[in-house]
């Protein structure tokens, strides 16, 4: 079975998960950005991951334009935010990113880094202004991802763990037998 991974990761967690499915199953990794559809499909498996940026899988972009081309080939996404797991947030990504053509393409989903003060210029200031604005409002108006956030604020998080792909590979796996 050949396969390749598509990733779109702005501070690590998405391509640490990337490397991690490599080293599983010898699949290449790929920039999504750089990614040319004449080559991703002559693969059999394409796993597209990416960050979550207000509710947006990055990346995801390419599976919508180039959904047609990739009939037939075992497709699978998986997305990294600061959010833990849940269902709420499961339909969330969905709702968002998941819709038409692609709704039956199987979403895994991994809580990936957080660390305010490695955040670019203006992701930075974004995300203080953000965080300065729900910390005044009312919890029961908060998002998803609202609570964890206010929650890790300052701190160093990094919940990454090689475990949390074990299902992703199991269903990859038992396409190949
Ligand atoms: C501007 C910005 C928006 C974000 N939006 C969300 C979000 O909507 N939901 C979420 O769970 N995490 C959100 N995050 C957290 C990132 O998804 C998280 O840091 C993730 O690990 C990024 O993955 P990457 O390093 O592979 O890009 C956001 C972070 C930034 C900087």
């Amino acid at each position: 079975m050949s396969g390749i991974i598509l990733c779109r990761s702005k501070y690590g967690a998405s391509q640490k998960y990337a490397e991690w499915l490599s080293q599983e199953t010898g699949f290449k990794v790929i920039d999504t950005k750089k990614a040319d559809i004449k080559e991703v499909e002559k693969y059999d498996t394409i796993v597209l991951g990416g960050g979550v940026y207000a509710s947006s899988i990055a990346g995801i972009a390419f599976l919508k334009k180039n959904i047609g081309a990739l009939k037939g080939r075992n497709i699978y996404i998986f997305a990294c935010g600061m959010a833990p797991c849940s269902d709420e947030v499961l339909g969330i990504l969905k709702e968002h990113n998941l819709k038409g053509e692609l709704a039956d393409i199987p979403l895994f989903y991994y809580q990936g880094i957080w660390n305010i003060e490695d955040l670019g210029f203006t992701d930075k200031a974004m995300m203080k202004l953000y965080i300065k604005m729900i910390e005044k409002k009312d919890p029961a108006e908060l998002k998803s991802y609202d609570r964890p956030l206010l929650e890790a604020k300052d701190k160093k998080c990094d919940w990454t763990d090689k475990k949390n792909l074990g299902p992703l590979l199991e269903l990859i796996r038992s396409k190949g037998e």
